[in-house]
């Protein structure tokens, strides 16, 4: 699928994230001071937008709103239940000022 540029990092405050839908992926974008990660958006409890979820700059998680379920953000795997599988991550790098995301 290649490369997409999904927003500019001004538009993404660190501590935040936001869902992007793009190439059939349903994306998270967190950020994490000047750093920022894709996971899968679809938390793998339940049918959930992780992006929705809080953003834990400390430890480089994200909590899903729903049930509480945290994944680390650098490899989208489960860290706390109920979630027990992880999530897909996806390379990101920054390019002029643009996220840019690389999709399998
Ligand atoms: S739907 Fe995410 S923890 Fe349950």
């Amino acid at each position: 699928m290649g490369e997409h540029t999904l927003c500019a990092l001004v538009d993404l405050a660190p501590g935040t994230a936001q869902r992007f839908d793009v190439g059939g992926h349903r994306i998270a974008l967190a950020r994490v001071n000047d750093t920022v990660y894709a996971i899968g958006d679809r938390c793998s409890h339940e049918d959930f937008s992780l992006s929705l979820g809080e953003v834990d700059v400390d430890n480089c998680e994200i909590e899903c709103a729903r049930h509480g379920a945290s994944f680390d953000l650098t490899t989208g795997a489960a860290m706390t239940f109920p979630a027990t599988e992880k999530v897909a991550s996806y390379p990101v790098v920054i390019v002029g000022g643009a996220v840019v995301v690389t999709l399998p």
